[in-house]
C-alpha cells in the first residue's frame, strides 16, 4: 500500500526486537534482503545479533515501501563514507527519502522524511558502563550538570545526554568523526533541549528541532531534525513490518 508522507513531517517506526509476530515472519522477512545483506547477516557471530540485523532490514525496507511504489525488496543501499546507509539510485518518481535507523537491546527504530537531516538513537537504560563515558566524550558544561546531580539521577540524565549527541552526530552523517565535546545540549524539564556548538562545528543552532520520548518504560529516545522555521510534527508508532 502506498501513503503520503507530508513533506513536512517526522515518521518514527519501531519495533519491538522480540516481538513474537515479527520473529513469526522470518522466512518471509529473508526474501527481502540483498545478497549483500545476506553476506553481512552470515557473518554475524550470535544468532540475537542475526535476529535484529534481519528485523532491521525488513523494518527500514518495509518503511520506505509505505512512501513510495517501491517493494520493499527493492530498495538498494549504500553507506557514505562514515558509515550511514542511504538510498542508492532513487528511482524517478521517488521523493528524496531519507531515514536513519538505532538499535539497541529490544528495540529498533527507523526515523524517516523528506529532504532533511534526520538522526535517531535508541538506548536501552539499564544498559552498564564500565568507563566515565561521559567525563571521556561530553561536552564539558555537560559533564558539570551531570556531576551536579544526585547520583540516583545521573545515569537517566546520561542516557538523555548520550541520545540526544548520537542523534544528531547520525542526523548529520558523520557519526564519531563528530567530536562529541564540541557540542553541548541543554536540557530544561517541560522544554524541547536546545543545542550549542563550538565554533568549529559551524552549525547553527537555531535550524535544529530535538525531542525526546520513552517508547518503553526503559528505552530513551533521542531525535534530531535540521528544519527551516517551525518544528515539524513527528510521529511515533509501534510497527510490526
Ligand atoms: C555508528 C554510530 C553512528 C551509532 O552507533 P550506535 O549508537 O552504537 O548504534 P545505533 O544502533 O544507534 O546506530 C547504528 C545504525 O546507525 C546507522 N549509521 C551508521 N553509521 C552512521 C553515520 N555515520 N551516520 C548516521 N547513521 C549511521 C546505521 O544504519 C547503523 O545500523 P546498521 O549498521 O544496522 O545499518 C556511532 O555514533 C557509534 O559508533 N557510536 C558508538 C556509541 C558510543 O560510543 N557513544 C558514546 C556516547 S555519546
Amino acid at each position: 500500500m502506498i501513503g503520503l508522507l507530508p513533506v513536512n513531517a517526522v515518521h518514527v517506526d519501531l519495533l519491538l526486537a522480540d516481538s513474537a509476530e515479527a520473529l513469526a515472519k522470518r522466512e518471509q522477512y529473508l526474501q527481502l534482503l540483498s545478497p549483500d545483506e545476506h553476506e553481512r547477516m552470515a557473518r554475524l557471530v550470535f544468532e540475537r545479533d542475526r535476529q535484529r540485523f534481519l528485523l532491521t532490514r525488513a523494518l527500514v525496507r518495509t518503511t520506505l515501501s509505505r512512501y513510495a511504489g517501491v517493494a520493499p525488496a527493492d530498495w538498494q543501499f549504500q553507506a557514505n563514507v562514515h558509515g550511514r546507509p542511504e538510498i542508492l539510485d532513487r528511482p524517478a518518481g521517488v521523493p528524496d527519502l531519507r531515514f536513519n535507523l538505532s538499535h539497541t537491546d529490544g528495540l529498533i527504530a527507523c526515523a524517516v522524511t523528506i529532504g532533511r537531516e534526520v538522526g535517531v538513537d535508541v538506548e536501552h537504560v539499564g544498559r552498564r558502563l564500565t568507563q566515565d563515558v561521559a567525563g571521556r566524550f561530553f561536552a564539558p558544561a555537560e559533564v558539570a550538570r551531570l556531576h551536579s546531580l544526585p547520583d540516583d539521577e545521573q545515569s537517566m540524565v546520561f542516557f538523555d545526554y548520550w541520545t540526544l549527541k548520537e542523534a544528531y552526530i547520525k542526523a548529520r552523517g558523520f557519526g564519531l568523526a563528530l567530536p562529541l565535546g564540541d557540542f553541548a545540549f541543554h536540557l530544561n524539564p517541560g522544554e524541547a533541549p536546545t543545542i550549542a556548538f563550538e565554533p568549529s562545528l559551524q552549525d547553527d543552532p537555531a535550524t535544529w528541532q530535538f525531542l525526546q520520548d520513552w517508547p518503553t518504560p526503559t528505552h530513551r529516545l533521542g531525535l534530531a531534525i535540521r528544519r527551516t522555521g517551525a518544528d515539524l510534527p513527528v510521529r511515533m508508532r509501534q510497527v510490526v513490518p
